[in-house]
């Protein structure tokens, strides 16, 4: 048996503005991960069974179309390593992370199956490899990705990152608490990114101001964090979340839970990831963390994540 995992992933600052090349920073999300296992087919069953019960789906490869997410992951993996015939697999995939919800599930899933099946298949890929493919189905799916969610959840690590740039690695002086809070509502990342390129598109000189002015935050956001000043985070996330808004990404559920977590003390609040709908976060004092996820979910959140930046 073979088995790989991956994280999720949060952004904490600049989501948007990073797909037209500004500055984000990101981290991921232990708590939440997508495991895969990999078996040798029993001698009777064909071809390569595809078991994810998180998605409903039991299927042989061959009887799922060629741009479902997971089938164009092993088709893609096999042209690549050139593996003629298909080998028979049984591949079994369990994720945490909900999808469309702004924690990053669809590069988890990439990441986790890729590394996976390369290991089944003795076809030897560094992360840096994992990370070009993960993009490349990325992009398939999801329109025009700045990259960032394959970056965090294939190097697991927290990371400043600036599309078509070296990977930096966000240096984090004093630890810091977030809590995650999910609204419950599945928005996928593709339609609100396509709704932003049609307002920036109809305003190129409005909306790159914005997101200049985004990019000064996360520039502002890597600086405090390398030097541990993170009581001054909370007022960049509020900043950050007020242009989201702008940008028609928040919603009303998200503004919700971003004002209970202010209201409930949390040091400053913002929507993450897509938006429309998924998951926000707040940065919390240690010690007001699960006072605050529990006003996130009488607030109406679905559930809630406590985790620690470091
Ligand atoms: C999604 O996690 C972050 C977005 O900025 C899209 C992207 O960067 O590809 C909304």
């Amino acid at each position: 048996m073979t088995k790989a995992s991956a994280p999720g992933k949060i952004i904490l600052f600049g989501e948007h503005a990073v797909v037209y090349g500004r500055p984000a920073l990101a981290v991921p999300v232990t708590q939440v991960h997508v495991d895969v296992e990999i078996s040798d087919a029993d001698v009777k069953s064909a071809g390569i069974w595809i078991n994810a019960p998180d998605v409903n789906l039991h299927a042989e490869l061959n009887t799922l179309p060629s741009d479902h997410p997971i089938a164009s992951v092993i088709h893609n993996l096999f042209f690549l390593s050139r593996v003629s015939p298909f080998p028979k697999l049984n591949i079994n995939i369990s994720s945490t992370i909900p999808v469309a919800s702004g924690l990053g599930s669809g590069a988890a899933v990439t990441v986790a199956l890729t590394r996976a099946l390369s290991v089944y298949i003795n076809y030897s890929m560094t992360d840096e490899q994992v990370n070009a493919f993960t993009f490349e189905i990325e992009k398939l799916h999801h329109g025009t990705p700045s990259g960032i969610d394959n970056t965090v959840v294939t190097y697991a690590k927290p990371v400043y990152f600036v599309k078509g740039q070296p990977i930096e690695t966000l240096q984090v002086a004093q630890p810091f608490t977030i809590v995650i809070a999910d609204t419950g509502i599945r928005a996928p990342t593709k339609e609100s990114v396509g709704d932003v390129r049609k307002l920036w598109e109809a305003n190129k000189a409005k909306w790159d101001n914005l997101f200049d002015e985004v990019a000064d935050i996360s520039f502002a956001a890597r600086h405090v964090i390398r030097e541990g000043w993170i009581k001054m985070l909370g007022a960049l996330m509020d900043e950050n979340h007020t242009y989201l808004q702008e940008m028609t990404v928040s919603s009303p559920e998200l503004d919700n839970l971003v004002t209970a977590a202010r209201k409930a003390g949390a040091l400053g609040a913002k929507m993450s990831g897509g938006g429309r709908g998924g998951n926000m976060i707040a940065l919390a004092d240690e010690g007001k963390a699960p006072a605050i996820a529990e006003a996130l979910l009488s607030a109406g959140a679905k559930r809630t994540i406590i985790t620690q930046v470091s």
